[in-house]
């Protein structure tokens, strides 16, 4: 923020932090300058914390940036916490996003005789920045549109420097960035609440561009057309502060349904040399492994079907609550166990994985938080990237955890022959399209699910079926309905509903079959017939072009393309993450806090 008054912000800018703190940090840092003096401020931990510690809030100056991070590049720590600076001090960058050519940068950067002090992939932007301001003598903006240039990735940066004392640059592609506009001063924040007390009138920065704020003024341009200034008019901000906080959605839930394409799309970028030294070791390896709780078991239990089917690589995956009873015997050095966790922190999983490495086991990790209990004992980790998740309920950690899979399948499907570089180039392909199915069926298919849960928001049970791969997604499907909406949902292998669960059908029971066309169909069909043999309600997850299956059905959740089946389960699962979040809310309850459950289980 920068003010046309000498009103002091780094109170301010804490104060903005506050407002985006639900969305989980574990560091915080400001820089301002005043008279000339960039100064600078960061440390991890909470805001307050870090407040009580080292007092962000006396920075002086009218001008300043702030940030919290939460990790992905590097270690939690107060040399990676932002804002990052250059070599000579004068500049300060903020910056949400991955640079994923970071590396490349960093050794072109440390050739030209600049030092990195941290691990985080943003501090290659402030070298950056600095070598053009000196080699071009360009002005501020345009050496900071020379840097992005250079960059792969996402991000929505913040940049000050002291030479420029009245002025803050802004740029975004694929990171969200907006700008505010008070009566005395001019805002920019990842999200609106950051600045909604201070005003309702924002800017919204399109991808790929780039404004320069100064106290009375904003000027917005295009990264690939630096001089002609794009005309925009603010609009006005109706949300309330709580409403701004979940983007305009009801729920954190909905939200991070929502924000699933996105989620995938980062964890497609993380870097593939990781996933091939896993990879090898896991080839290297005689006993493999999966460990999980809940939804996570669910994410290990499609990976072992991608481990099996695509690499042929024999494993086992286990609840980590019975890891131990049931395997803890036959663990040895041979021995490579993969924890998935979105936490990192579960109990159980925690001490599966404790236990394995005291045996000897290498320890790979599948975790959305970076620094968790998990990684710091494992030998390889895969940080999902799907930002912080706050719903009780998970769906995006999930489905990130599902691509971490299939990432990691096609490098060990490679590396033993099991497939091909040209069936591995043809999966990564339809792998890439992945986002854009999950967006469709989020947008396509929201009135028909709605409708779909009103009517079956009375019913006491459910069974949901699968075959193959699928019944990882069936048991997340009925985990969902019954974690939020208290509607007793039970899951099969559907081959194994006649040996039981079929005594339980009766007319109008809700069976849900999560149907693609892929080898297990016509078994499937089968299935259903007997399901609709006494007089089941058939509610199918089913392929747009698929009329067999959809004939068969009372309700159709539909999935508008081909996917290949060891990814079916990142699709499937989408709308009955929906059909569960869309039972709860007409049953009444808050999907974001059930009863009895909690985010991170540190218990036995
Ligand atoms: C809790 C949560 C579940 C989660 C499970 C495992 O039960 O309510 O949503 O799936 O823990 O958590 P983890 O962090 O290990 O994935």
């Amino acid at each position: 923020m920068v003010f046309n008054d000498n009103t002091q912000v780094a109170p301010l800018l804490k104060d903005s932090l506050k407002r985006l703190e639900y969305r989980g940090y574990d560091s915080v840092g400001l820089a301002t300058i005043s008279e000339g003096k960039i100064y600078i401020k960061k440390d991890k931990g909470k805001i307050d914390e870090v407040e009580e510690r080292i007092t962000l809030t006396d920075l002086p100056g009218n001008i300043g940036i702030a940030h919290t991070r939460w990790a992905t590049h590097g270690g939690v720590t107060k040399l990676n916490a932002h804002p990052h600076h250059c070599c000579t001090n004068k500049l300060a960058v903020v910056h949400n996003g991955i640079i994923s050519n970071f590396l490349d940068l960093q050794e072109e950067i440390e050739e030209m005789g600049h030092k990195f002090i941290s691990e985080c992939d943003t501090e290659v932007l402030p070298h950056l920045i600095e070598i053009n301001l000196r080699k071009r003598k360009t002005k501020l903006k345009e050496a900071v549109i020379r840097a992005l240039k250079r960059v792969h990735g996402e991000y929505a940066v913040a940049i000050l420097h002291e030479d420029y004392p009245q002025q803050i640059i802004v740029a975004r592609k694929d990171s969200p960035l907006v700008i505010g506009i008070g009566s005395n001063a001019v805002f920019a924040a990842s999200d609106i609440p950051a600045f909604l007390h201070l005003t309702n009138q924002a800017l919204i920065l399109e991808d790929e561009e780039i404004a320069v704020l100064t106290p009375n003024r904003v000027e917005i341009y295009k990264l690939s057309d630096p001089n002609t200034i794009i005309p925009r008019e603010p609009i006005t901000i109706q949300w309330t502060s709580e409403m701004a906080q979940k983007g305009g959605m009801p729920h954190f839930m909905l939200k991070e349904i929502h924000e699933q394409p996105r989620a995938i799309r980062n964890t497609l970028l993380i870097d593939p040399e990781n996933i091939i030294d896993i990879a090898k070791m896991i080839n290297n390896t005689k006993n493999v492994f999966i460990t999980a709780a809940g939804t996570s078991f669910h994410a290990g239990l499609a990976g072992s079907y991608i481990f099996n089917n695509l690499t042929k690589t024999n494993n086992r995956a286990l609840i980590s609550s019975e890891f131990i009873d049931n395997v803890g015997n036959i663990i040895d050095d041979d021995s490579v166990v993969l924890g998935v966790s979105q936490s990192g922190e579960s109990m159980d999983t925690l001490t599966a994985l404790k236990f394995a490495k005291k045996a000897g086991a290498k320890i790979i990790s599948i975790t959305n938080v970076v620094g968790s209990s998990i990684t710091r004992l494992s030998d390889h980790i895969i940080n999902t990237q799907a930002g912080p998740e706050i719903g009780v309920a998970a769906t995006k950690t999930f489905v990130v955890q599902l691509i971490a899979f299939c990432m990691l399948g096609m490098q060990l499907g490679k590396i033993k022959g099991a497939i091909d570089q040209s069936e591995f180039r043809d999966l990564k392909h339809h792998l890439d399209f992945l986002p854009d199915i999950v967006q469709k069926i989020i947008i396509n298919q929201e009135e028909n699910i709605k409708i779909a849960a009103d009517q079956f928001s009375k019913k006491d049970n459910f069974l949901y079926l699968g075959r193959g791969i699928n019944t990882a997604t069936a048991s997340e499907g009925a985990l969902k309905l019954k974690e939020i909406s208290y509607i007793h949902a039970e899951s099969y292998p559907a081959g194994e509903s006649k040996h039981g669960p079929i005594a339980l059908i009766e007319p109008d029971f809700p069976v849900v079959f999560v149907a693609p066309p892929d080898d297990t169909q016509e078994r499937l069909i089968t299935n259903i017939m007997e399901m609709k043999a006494r007089g089941a309600k058939i509610i199918s997850v089913v392929e747009i072009d698929d009329l067999k299956i959809q004939k068969l059905s009372d309700i159709k959740f539909i999935i508008p393309s081909k996917v290949p089946n060891i990814f079916t389960p990142v699709a499937y699962i989408v709308p009955l993450q929906m059909f569960a979040y869309f039972s709860a809310i007409k049953r009444g309850f808050d999907p974001d806090k059930p009863r009895n459950l909690a985010k991170t289980v540190t218990v036995h």
